[in-house]
Parts: C-alpha cells; structure tokens; sequence
C-alpha cells in the first residue's frame, strides 16, 4: 500500500510497523509536499508515545515543507527524550545553517511572550522583552570574549609557515585555516559590537558626506569578502546639505551596513554580482531626517521579512554572512531616537527607511 493511501487511524498496528509507516511518509511527504493526509499522520506521529518514532520524525524535519518543518520543529527541540531533542536539533541546523536554529528559537520566545502578555498583561510582556534583550546582549558579550581568548592561541603567523613551503595538502590547510579564523574574528566584532554599552559622541555631522564615504567603504567591503561591486551603481540623491547630530561612528556603521546588504542582495554566485542599482535618497519631513536606502536586487519573502524584523543575530543567507548587521543597524538607530523599518518584494528590491529626530536625546 503506497503511504498517501494509508489510513489515518493506525492504533492497531505494533510500533515497529508504526516507525515503517513514518519512515515512509517521511519519504512520501518530500516528494509530495502538497499532501494534506500524509502530513497529518506525520503530525501524529510526531506525538506518538514511542521515542524511536518520534526520532524518525525529527531525522525527517530537514526535508519536510517549511511550515510543517517549522511547526514540528518547535516541539521535538523541547521533547522529553534527549535523542529526539538532538535528531531535530541536528536536522533544523542541517535544513539552513544559522537561520532556521534561530527562527525556532525565536518563535518559542515569541510564544512565551505572548503568554505573558495574555496572563499579565503588555507591559508585562515589554518588560519581559527588555530583560531578555538585556540578558541575550550580556551572554553574547560573554561569548565574544571566550572567542577571543581562544582565538589567542591560533594567532600563528601562516604567512610565515607558508614560507617554509610545505606541501601542496599543508599549504591548503593553512589557507583553510586563515580563513576561518578571519571569519572567527570578524564574527567576535561584530558579536561586541552588538552587546557593548552605547558609549555615543553624538557631534554635528554632514550627511551628505557621510553617506558618501559610506558608499566608499560598503563597496571596499564588497571587494574584501570576494566580490567586484561595479556593477552595481550607487546613487546618493535629494537634500545636498544637511547638518545631522549624530555618534558619526555608530552611525556611519548603519549607513555601512545597510548600503552593503542592498549592493550584495544583487549576487547571482559567490564571486559575481549582476548589475543594479543603489539608490540612497535623503530629505527632511516632520517627522525629522528621512534617510531611504533602496535596491534592485533579489529582495525577501514575507516569511523571510518577518522573520528578519525579530531582529535575532543569525539570520543570514550568505556564505560568510554573520546574520549580526540588521540587529547592529536598528539598536544603533533607536540609540539615536530613531526608527528603522524595511520593506521588500522578492525578485524586486527592498527598501530601508531611517528616520532620525533632528534633535538628539540627551
Ligand atoms: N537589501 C537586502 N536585500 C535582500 N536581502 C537582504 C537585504 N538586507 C538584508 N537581507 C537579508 O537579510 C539577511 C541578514 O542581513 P544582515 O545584514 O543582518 O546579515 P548578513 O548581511 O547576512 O551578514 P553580516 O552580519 O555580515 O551583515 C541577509 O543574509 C539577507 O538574506
Ligand atoms: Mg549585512
């Protein structure tokens, strides 16, 4: 009998015909990711009282649709039985690497949240949110300063082992492991730049100069991780001079970060970027200084969009990306008085707005 004709009711059957069975509707279900019936059973057998089920359930989380993935992986994470805790933590990682661990994460943060708010109300839930941005920020600090201390002792010179010209396997590795720690060193900055206490110098700045070096150092960026970013044209537009109090470093980190994701969302492979453009168009309104940071490129999904808007470090999808740039960009913006929002179409573009008060908080 093929799984999509399977009963749905299945009491009667011994647990090892039980694990067959969601064996394969683990199989049938990648093929056939519409099908309504099967992904019911999987659901039950998710719950099923047998571990060794429910294991089989976990292992199948990496090739299952998102959502049902998604919806599953919630719970087998928290279940009572460590090897099915470490099968689904396993196949969550293997599904996408940082992102789809994080997104679970935070969407069981998201329900803890949301029961606070209905048994004491929202403040309560803010208050809750604040403790726990606050005590996320002091682990992650922890955490780069472990890194830090560990990185010390693999802080040997390659270069200079290179010149003792081992072999062609040796010289690879070393190569291998340059850039591991590079990437490792990279990530502790950007982890303590994401943790650290604001300690804001907020001065008269131009704007207009300070997007365009910007510009300048998103494109040197572009080019160190890889990519020739000319093909993609930057356009700085509206107000030609405006006078901005600002902490001239956290803020042109914003600007940085910001322009680079919008010059790289046109990748089309690991070395090449397809021609597009960057539009940053600045302007005054009530409200206070609007800054717009648009793109040409490939965009992001709805599912996506929400998902980046919780702001946990992590969310990346590129090779070597930290996932640490949009959370950097909206706690430095918001330590400035500001607002941060984004929007995007896939396959369209995205659009970043920024809008400052013209007078700092003090
Ligand atoms: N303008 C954009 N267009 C399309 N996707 C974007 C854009 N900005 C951000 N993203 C998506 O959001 C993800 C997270 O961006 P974020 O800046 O936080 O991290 P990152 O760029 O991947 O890594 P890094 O920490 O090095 O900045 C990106 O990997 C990308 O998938
Ligand atoms: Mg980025």
């Amino acid at each position: 009998m093929k799984p999509s004709e399977m009963p749905d009711t299945e009491e009667a059957l011994s647990w090892r015909d039980r694990r067959r069975q969601a064996e394969s509707d683990t199989q049938h279900i990648s093929e056939h990711p519409e099908n309504e019936r099967c992904a019911a059973r999987i659901r039950k057998s998710a719950c099923d009282q047998k571990w060794e089920i429910r294991k089989v359930i976990a292992e199948g989380l990496a090739i299952y649709p998102e959502a049902l993935s998604r919806e599953l992986g919630t719970v087998l994470a928290m279940d009572s039985n460590a090897m099915v805790r470490a099968a689904a933590h396993r196949s969550i990682t293997r599904r996408s690497p940082a992102s789809a661990l994080s997104s679970s994460h935070s969407s069981i943060i998201q329900n803890e949240l949301e029961r606070i708010e209905r048994k004491f109300g929202i403040e309560a839930r803010q208050e809750a949110f604040r403790l726990a941005e606050r005590t996320a920020f002091l682990h992650i600090r922890t955490a780069a300063h472990d890194i830090k201390n560990i990185l010390t002792h693999f802080n040997v010179d390659t270069l200079q082992l290179l010149k003792l010209r081992p072999d062609q396997a040796t010289e690879s590795r070393l190569h291998r492991l340059d850039k591991g720690r590079e990437y490792l060193i990279r990530l502790v900055g950007m982890m303590e730049a994401y943790s650290r206490d604001l300690d804001m110098k907020f001065q008269n700045e131009d704007l207009v100069g300070l997007v365009n070096e910007s510009v300048q150092a998103a494109r040197e960026q572009v080019l160190i991780e890889g990519k020739i970013s000319s093909p993609v044209e930057c356009v700085v537009s509206g107000s030609s001079s405006i006078i901005v109090t600002i902490s001239r470093f956290h803020f042109s980190m914003v600007l940085t970060n910001l322009i680079k994701n919008a010059i790289q969302s046109h990748a089309i492979s690991e070395r090449e970027l397809r021609a597009g453009r960057v539009d940053v168009t600045l302007s005054k309104s009530e409200a206070g200084i609007r800054i717009s940071i648009t793109d040409t490129g490939k965009g992001i999904s709805t599912k996506d969009l929400q998902r980046l808007l919780d702001f946990v470090p992590g969310n990346s999808s590129k090779p070597g990306g930290m996932g640490y740039g949009l959370p950097i960009c909206r706690k430095y913006t918001e330590a400035h008085g500001g607002s941060f929002t984004m929007q995007s179409e896939e396959n369209k573009g995205t659009e970043v707005v920024i809008v400052l008060p013209e007078i700092q908080p003090s």
